[in-house]
């Protein structure tokens, strides 16, 4: 995929801002924003004074990240320091162990694998934010199934936003997510 050699926009997910008051008060750190782009989610989420790693494949992005948002100006500010690490989230092992990370945000990239080990890594009492891209021409190709993420979530965690919404041909039962939830006990993979 082309991706944009600068933001396209800084302002964040307008549903991940209602909530990232709430996730910096609440949560241990790490915090990771896992395919971070230009960061803008984390950015916002680090005003509230709160650190945050960034993690994506694109070079480009995080560059800007490091230079748009340089370490002189966060402790003084009140701001939190932003850290980066390229990774590829497809094919790179997941570097965190279980119940290691205190929140995650994962914006506009959904992989179901990637999903379940996010479940894992989450510390119990840890947040997760998840928007998955929209259902937009041949987006369902890349969405869960109904009723996917909803299962798995359903043994360990406390679910505090949950939309789920069918797209794509009727052939499919793909759908978009947006979802925020609480670990409130250790989560196995079966
Ligand atoms: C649509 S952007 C969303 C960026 C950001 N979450 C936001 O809301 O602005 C998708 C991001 O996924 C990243 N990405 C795509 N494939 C990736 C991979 N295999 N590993 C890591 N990041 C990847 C892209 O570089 C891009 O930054």
């Amino acid at each position: 995929m082309n991706y944009p050699k600068t933001p396209i926009a800084n302002t964040p997910s307008s549903l991940f801002s209602r909530f990232a008051k709430e996730i910096a008060i609440n949560s241990n750190e790490p915090i990771l924003d896992a395919a971070c782009g230009y960061g803008r989610n984390a950015i916002y989420l680090s005003s509230f004074g709160v650190d945050v790693i960034c993690l994506d494949n694109n070079e480009d992005a995080l560059s800007y990240i490091k230079s748009y948002y340089p370490k002189a100006l966060t402790r003084t500010e009140g701001l939190g320091n932003i850290s980066t690490l390229k990774i590829d989230l497809v094919d790179d092992p997941w570097p965190y162990r279980e119940e290691s990370i205190g929140a995650i945000i994962n914006v506009y990239f959904f992989l179901p694998k990637l999903f379940e080990q996010f479940l894992v890594s989450l510390k119990i009492g840890g947040y997760i934010f998840i928007e998955s891209i929209d259902g937009h021409g041949g987006n369902y190709i890349e969405l869960p199934p109904q009723g996917f993420v909803k299962g798995k979530l359903s043994r360990a965690f406390e679910i505090l936003y949950f939309k789920e919404k069918k797209v794509g041909p009727p052939s499919s039962d793909a759908s978009t997510i947006k979802l925020f939830a609480k670990k409130t006990m250790s989560y196995d993979v079966v």
